[in-house]
């Protein structure tokens, strides 16, 4: 027994080298080419179909120049059967990309591989990894549940602060010693333990290096790993503000309800329409409304599309009023200053 426990990063190297799979076609090389050519077909696709196309691949373009060189026509063609048409598109300019802007050599860095047309984090990740022995974090859909059951990491991965935290957890999990051959044989292992051991359903725990320390299985079930709501769709919404300014330079506004957008903040009166402010208005006041610029206020899973309309002087006074009086009511910019407000309504009134 030795003192010292092994990392999570040993652990995996170490099983890789022993039991991970060592032969695939784009292993055993530095070369980028291959090793990108490889991720972005396995990207969608299984390994048992990537192994024909890859091959016949690499035998009509056995390097990046030849490849930009292609006509589309002929790089789709060969990509016909993988699906995901949009992946050969993005491989053909990238190649392009490679050849013209970074002298056929692919990039070193993360940061500038990300860049690169169809290249992700992730895969920006293993391309670095493999290929430089880059200190990089990957997260495709096998690894993120490895590493969500070991971790334990429970928090809703459709939201994207949660997603950037198991990032930085992913991070911090890398080898840290001999960089240049663990980060290859890292990577691959999370690959393989994800592709062969921590199944979505059932995963071979016995088998796994990691089942001392893994969280998910200790709780003992494993399969509630990783945790994602119903993708959170993004919606859009346009608010038509009706800002009302009297004589006296203040404001009427209205506290919201106090549930959903802005709850209970003091807001201008909102309308679903042009058409439906209009209809607010007397008809004398129609005609004064002038259309501030409309503006775009980026809510969590809502985009609003602001349309403010100033309304000035009696006309603005006239008519308003709330069924609700005590939420109501003219404000003095020193009165609403004071108020809780959402804050682009807040830098609206303090353009006006
Ligand atoms: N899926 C994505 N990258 C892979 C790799 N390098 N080997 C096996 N499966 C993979
Ligand atoms: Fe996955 Fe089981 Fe290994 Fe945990 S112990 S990482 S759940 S296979």
């Amino acid at each position: 027994m030795s003192a010292v426990p092994m990392t999570i990063a040993a652990q995996v190297v170490r099983w890789q080298a022993e039991h991970g799979r060592n032969q695939l076609p784009w292993q055993n090389t530095r070369d980028a080419y291959r090793v990108w050519l490889s991720e972005i077909m396995l990207q969608q696709t299984q390994v048992v179909t990537v192994l024909e196309y890859y091959a016949r691949f690499l035998a009509r373009f056995p390097d990046v120049q030849q490849l930009a060189a292609a006509p589309q026509d002929e790089v789709l063609a060969l990509w016909s059967g993988l699906g995901y048409y949009s992946r050969a598109r993005n491989l053909h300019r990238c190649a392009q990309i490679v050849v013209s802007q970074h002298g056929g050599q692919f990039p070193r860095t993360v940061a500038e591989l990300a860049e690169l047309p169809g290249i992700g984090r992730s895969t920006a990740g293993a391309i670095a990894a493999f290929c430089f022995g880059v200190r990089a974090p990957i997260l495709d859909a096998n690894v993120r549940r490895v590493l969500t059951r070991v971790l334990g990491f429970a928090a809703d991965l459709a939201e994207a602060r949660n997603e950037r935290s198991l990032w930085v957890l992913a991070e911090a999990l890398l080898p840290e010693d001999d960089l240049q051959s663990a980060m290859p044989r890292y990577t691959q292992g999370l690959m393989d333990l994800g592709a062969g051991i921590c199944l979505p359903r059932s995963p071979s725990c016995m088998l796994c290096p990691l089942q001392r320390v893994c969280v998910a299985r200790r709780e003992g079930a494993p399969e509630r790993y990783p945790v994602r709501t119903r993708k959170l769709r993004r919606s859009a919404q346009a608010w038509w503000l009706l800002l009302r300014q009297d004589d006296a330079g203040r404001l009427w506004l209205e506290r919201r309800a106090p549930a959903g957008i802005w709850a209970a903040l003091y807001c201008p009166p909102v309308y679903a329409s042009r058409h439906e402010l209009d209809a607010a208005l007397a008809a004398p006041a129609v005609a004064m409304a002038q259309d501030l610029p409309a503006f775009t206020h980026v809510l969590t899973h809502r985009d609003l599309h602001l349309h403010p309309v100033l309304l000035r002087g009696s006309a603005a006074a006239a008519g308003a009023h709330c069924a609700e009086p005590s939420a109501a009511g003219w404000f003095t910019r020193e009165q609403w200053q004071a108020l809780g407000l959402p804050a682009p309504v807040r830098k609206l009134l303090d353009a006006l």
